[in-house]
């Protein structure tokens, strides 16, 4: 015998919801791509919070395991993760986001300027999407919250690693697991830097050469 979803009949939405969205971050993907020859992101993932992890996070934050607490109360059923190569990519993507159609920053998190304590960084955002859909509060168009995470590889790298250690239950020598990992993280932001000067300074000798051709051409 199945439980029915915590999503109730929304379920299929969400999934509809994310095929949707991950259409409208390939567009400008796309779009930045075609003017600028910028790759203004390396990769997109996503996903729908399990049924589990849902209902879990519900249990935590002492709410009732209803499709009102999973799609109203809590706000990361639908999570978006962009994987950028420079860190001021990512906050052309956060351009990009704020300018979407029907869609609402209800919150943002700016972890890269000020980075947990742990040393995580990258950049959130609560987006409140108006859509085709019924939503929980049987209202069309729908309203339905996204979570948005954007980062640089280096930071995905070091979230994951770091992910994977906070979810071990037994790991002996934490502390010093926990000092290394914020030594890290801050060599990688501090090498994010330094990458993203060195793309400009590539960029703008390439500008010079170009100029150069142009001139000869004349
Ligand atoms: P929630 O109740 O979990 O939504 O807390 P919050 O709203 O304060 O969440 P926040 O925006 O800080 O983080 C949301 C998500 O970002 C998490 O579910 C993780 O995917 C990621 N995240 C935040 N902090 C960390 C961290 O220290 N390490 C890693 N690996 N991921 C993190
Ligand atoms: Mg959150």
């Amino acid at each position: 015998m199945s439980e029915e979803s915590i999503y109730g009949k929304y379920q299929g939405t969400l999934y509809k919801l994310e095929e949707d969205l991950i259409g409208l971050f390939e567009s400008y993907k796309r779009q930045e791509l075609e003017q600028t020859g910028i790759k203004v992101y390396e990769h997109l993932s996503s996903r729908i919070k399990t049924e589990k992890s849902m209902r879990e996070k519900c249990g935590r934050k002492g709410l009732p395991q209803t499709p009102h607490s999973a799609l109203r109360e809590l706000k990361d059923a639908i999570g978006v993760r962009l994987v950028c190569d420079f860190v001021d990519d990512v906050y052309k993507n956060v351009e990009y986001i704020r300018s979407f159609a029907n869609c609402t920053v209800v919150e943002e998190k700016d972890y890269i300027r000020h980075a947990k304590p742990n040393g995580y960084r990258s950049y959130h955002m609560i987006l409140d999407m108006r859509t085709p859909y019924e939503d929980v509060d049987g209202n069309v168009p729908g309203h339905y919250f996204v979570e948005v995470q954007i980062r640089t590889i280096a930071m995905d790298t070091w979230a994951s690693l770091e992910h994977e250690m906070k979810y071990k239950k037994k790991v002996s020598n934490q502390k010093l697991i926990e000092a290394e990992l914020k030594r890290c993280a801050d060599e990688l932001a501090s090498c994010d830097i330094s990458m993203q000067t060195i793309r400009q300074m590539i960029r703008e000798n390439a500008r010079d050469e170009e100029e150069e051709t142009i001139g000869e051409g004349k």
